[in-house]
């Protein structure tokens, strides 16, 4: 668990503040309700047939297309603080749900995720059983996480355990440092390396480089990079891959590459096929829209997954509902399709906007801005807070106190916050 003041410096670092805006509020009966009838209805009208996404989405919103009104938020509130999908989850998720919704009396003994994922990767992995988180062939190996959350913190309890030290980028997502914080708070023996990003947001490999010994057993890469939304090129990764010692495992978090704008760009799947020391994670958090229900995966060589499986929640991580939505979003390319069109129209509007107003913005290959505002962020983050438009403050968590992090929305929702923008800067 979080220390009571790591939780603190988290909660500022939202920009969690006082200042007016009331938390969330649990959805009214009625409006549940009036969801779940049009959600039945569209399942009713749409099985057998293909859906219009937009009509899905609407529906199960409530959205009125007067209101600034983002998927799976209250009307009236503009949430760019997480980098959710802003169209809402695939159509395809969503009609999987309503088809085995009275299924969740059931533990979910299924192979369904695993065998869509061993196809769409072309996995070597003949007979996933259904009784088990990961499947396993000769040589490759899959683990499913609750999110790629949970797989980040099996990498790095793994890593700190055996060897001791784990090497993360700063500021980053952060999760395997965290997790060797507390680990150290507690009274272990272990470390985490920080390693600065270069003022382009990139990974400086070299300083990870200088950052390894003997005691090291985790370098976690996240490409395209949170907060930057910086993407290294493939072959720098793997030349330094390629000089890493063999007993440090190289995790590439690839929760953002489907929004890489590079189309040469390679990610790193076919890598962890090859490598024994590479391990790739993937999320239905982004660009399949389910990150409320919380599907993660890991590929690497099987050894790697025996040695991780150990730390994992097991097959009782698995959610019946979940695995359905996750493997019918992951066939979902239309759905893919829109959420590229519409983040990177987004990005290329906001880092227009953003400019204007004054901020240096990183190019991004994700589904967010990272904007330097060269002055402090925090008093602009509470007055957007005050309009009812969440963003990140770069202060606290990222130690950035110049920059703000915005995710990108659909259209409508990332006017407001360009509104809002111009009104706070006076
Ligand atoms: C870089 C990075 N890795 C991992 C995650 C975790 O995603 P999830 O646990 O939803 O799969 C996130 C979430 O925002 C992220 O930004």
């Amino acid at each position: 668990m979080p220390s009571p003041e790591r939780l603190d410096e988290s909660v500022h670092s939202f920009g969690f503040l006082p200042d007016g805006y009331p938390p969330d509020e649990p959805v009214s009966r009625r409006d549940f309700l009036r969801g779940g009838l049009t959600g039945a209805a569209a399942l009713v009208a749409g099985l057998g047939g293909p859906h219009a996404p937009e009509s899905v989405a609407a529906q199960l919103s409530g959205r009125q297309p007067t209101d600034v009104k983002g998927v799976g938020v209250e009307p009236g509130r503009v949430r760019l603080a997480f980098n959710e999908n802003p169209l809402g989850a695939s159509p395809a998720a969503i009609e999987a749900v309503l088809r085995h919704q009275d299924w969740m009396n059931r533990y979910d003994y299924t192979t369904t995720l695993q065998n869509a994922i061993i196809r769409h990767h072309g996995l070597d992995i003949p007979r996933p059983s259904g009784f088990d988180f990961k499947a396993t062939g000769e040589r490759h190996g899959l683990m499913l996480g609750v999110g790629t959350t949970e797989l980040l913190q099996i990498l790095a309890l793994q890593a700190l355990m055996k060897h001791g030290e784990v090497v993360e980028a700063f500021p980053s997502y952060g999760q395997v440092t965290r997790v060797g914080d507390e680990l150290r708070d507690a009274g272990h023996g272990v470390q985490s390396q920080r390693s600065p990003v270069l003022p382009d947001g990139n990974h400086d490999l070299e300083d990870m480089g200088k950052r390894i010994g003997e005691s090291t057993g985790l370098v976690i890469i996240c490409n395209p990079h949170n907060p930057t939304g910086a993407l290294l090129p493939h072959d720098r990764i793997l030349d330094f891959i390629d000089r890493v010692p063999p007993h440090v495992l190289v995790a590439i978090d690839e929760v953002y590459v489907h929004f890489v704008r590079d189309p040469e760009y390679r990610d790193f799947i076919e890598v962890a096929k090859e490598r024994e020391n590479v391990i790739v994670l993937r999320t239905f958090s982004k660009v399949y829209g389910l990150g409320g229900i919380r599907v993660g995966y890991a590929i690497a060589h099987r050894d790697v997954i025996y040695r991780l499986a150990p730390f994992s929640m097991g097959l009782l991580g698995r959610n019946v509902l979940s695995v359905h939505a996750a493997a019918a979003a992951l066939g979902d390319d239309e759905h893919v399709k829109r959420s590229l069109q519409a983040v990177w129209e987004g990005n290329d509007y906001l880092t227009a906007e953003l400019e204007r107003l004054g901020a240096r913005v990183v190019p991004s290959h994700a589904c967010f801005l990272w904007a330097d505002f060269g002055r402090e962020t925090q008093r602009i983050v509470r007055s957007l807070w005050s309009r009812r438009v969440m963003v990140r403050a770069g202060a606290g968590q990222w130690a950035s106190p110049n920059h703000i992090r915005v995710s990108t929305g659909s259209r409508e929702e990332n006017e407001a916050f360009i509104r809002a923008l111009e009104r706070t800067l006076g």
